[in-house]
């Protein structure tokens, strides 16, 4: 193992100076550190804590949170965290049983008794307060807000895991090594794509053919700037850019582990340093076609009638929202929607009339949750659709749901006649 060098300051919190629940944090950022030989830590400005849901917890999570905070452990920089298993206040009316909201409310408990500031999204880079700036260290640990703040933002973050962040919280430092250095954001591989890249679908799907097919890689997009549009100033609105970005990195960390792209004379780092971020040695990849994605993504194609359309994953943008509203605006749903979506997202669509136009439809604007980590098979839902790379990923295999995957438009037509595609049962 490497040596590790800590500060004072740093070494003081290893021996116990601040209490056993940063003593405990300290020991998990230091051991990490030493494994990956880290040469020392750097502090971050924000944290994201994934690993939130009860379905994902379980009874000895929910314990290990509750004995950590018991500890007097409590977060040093701004903290967030990642979608719960249910809306929280909202959760009889979502079907959710007490069984499962009880310890679910403890496990959120003892985050905010640590100071962490509930937000329950995925998608902390579209929250006003909580942006990062290029070059911004962090600590996150829902891996489709790792490859935006990498890629789109220029932030700097590994994958971290759901303990690791927070024990990064608690001592406001990670351990440095990975992202956090100019030569691990260099390209491993360079993909070339020479098929059309239309919608959020088929960004969904190229994360499929590519993820598959690069583990861990970074990437280099030579060309796949000439699919999107500008980037916007303020990316908090998503935006037909922002969408796109959002569900190719989701799906790139879902598919693979990808947690940084560069698009050629788009992203920032590629746009300042150009190839210079290739590696000399980088692997070449040319993606011919998006059919194998869409026949393996869209995996039960039998399925003519679903119980759920889900929009939202990562977590609905305020143009995803408006997009949605403007479709079922007048129209009455003859299937379950849920748009998926951060709390403070939803009010800002509430404030622009959105969210009213898919209620009166009949739609829901679900906050705090998602498809994946809600136990939706103990509320009837056995199926779904949807237009997210990484929703067709996971909830076949979390869930247990079958799937029906395509363009955001057929999952609006699936909500409103109950038929995929017009298809009769
Ligand atoms: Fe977010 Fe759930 Fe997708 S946590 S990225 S909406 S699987």
């Amino acid at each position: 193992m490497a040596e590790l060098r800590l500060t004072a300051e740093e070494q003081a919190m290893l021996e116990g100076a601040e209490g056993p629940g940063v003593q405990r944090a300290m020991e998990i950022v230091a051991t990490l550190a030493r494994i990956y030989g880290a040469a020392d830590l750097v502090p971050v400005s924000h944290v994201q804590i994934s690993g939130v849901s009860y379905k994902n917890l379980g009874d000895a999570g929910v314990q290990f949170l509750r004995e950590w905070a018991a500890q007097g452990a409590v977060v040093r920089v701004p903290t967030t965290l990642n979608p719960a298993g249910m809306e929280m206040d909202r959760w009889q009316e979502m079907g959710i049983s007490p069984a499962f909201a009880e310890p679910q409310i403890k496990a959120v408990e003892a985050f905010v008794q640590m100071g962490v500031t509930p937000t329950m999204s995925c998608t902390p880079y579209l929250f006003p307060d909580y942006v990062p700036r290029r070059g911004d260290h962090l600590a996150w640990a829902e891996s489709s807000a790792v490859i935006f703040a990498n890629s789109i933002l220029a932030a700097r973050t590994n994958r971290e895991g759901g303990p690791s962040a927070l024990a990064a919280a608690i001592v406001g430092r990670t351990p440095r090594f990975g992202y956090h250095l100019d030569e691990e954001r260099r390209a491993d591989v360079v993909v070339e794509v020479r098929c059309p890249v239309r919608d959020v679908a088929d960004f969904g799907a190229l994360s499929y053919v590519v993820g598959k097919q690069v583990g861990t890689s970074c990437l280099w997009f030579a060309d796949l700037a000439d699919w999107l549009p500008p980037l916007p100033e303020d990316l908090t609105v998503g935006g037909p850019a922002g969408d796109r970005l959002k569900t190719l990195g989701a799906g790139l960390a879902a598919y693979g582990a990808v947690a940084l792209f560069h698009v050629a004379g788009y992203t920032p780092e590629a746009r300042d340093l150009g190839e210079a971020l290739i590696k000399p040695h980088a692997r070449r990849l040319v993606i011919e076609s998006l059919d194998p994605a869409y026949k393996i993504m869209d995996a039960d194609r039998d399925l003519r009638q679903v119980d759920l359309v889900t929009i939202g994953c990562p977590h609905a943008s305020l143009s995803e929202i408006q997009q949605i509203a403007e479709m079922v605006q007048g129209r009455r749903l003859a299937t379950r929607l849920w748009v998926t979506t951060a709390r403070i997202t939803r009010e800002r669509a509430r404030e622009a009339g959105w969210v009213q136009a898919i209620e009166a439809a009949g739609g829901e604007v679900v906050a705090d949750t998602c498809a994946v980590v809600a136990p939706v098979r103990a509320i009837g839902i056995a199926s779904m659709a949807t237009n997210a790379g990484k929703m067709a990923c996971y909830a076949p295999a979390h869930s247990k749901v079958k799937m029906r995957y395509g363009s955001l438009e057929q999952c609006i037509e699936a909500a409103l006649t109950g038929l995929w595609n017009g298809e009769a049962p």
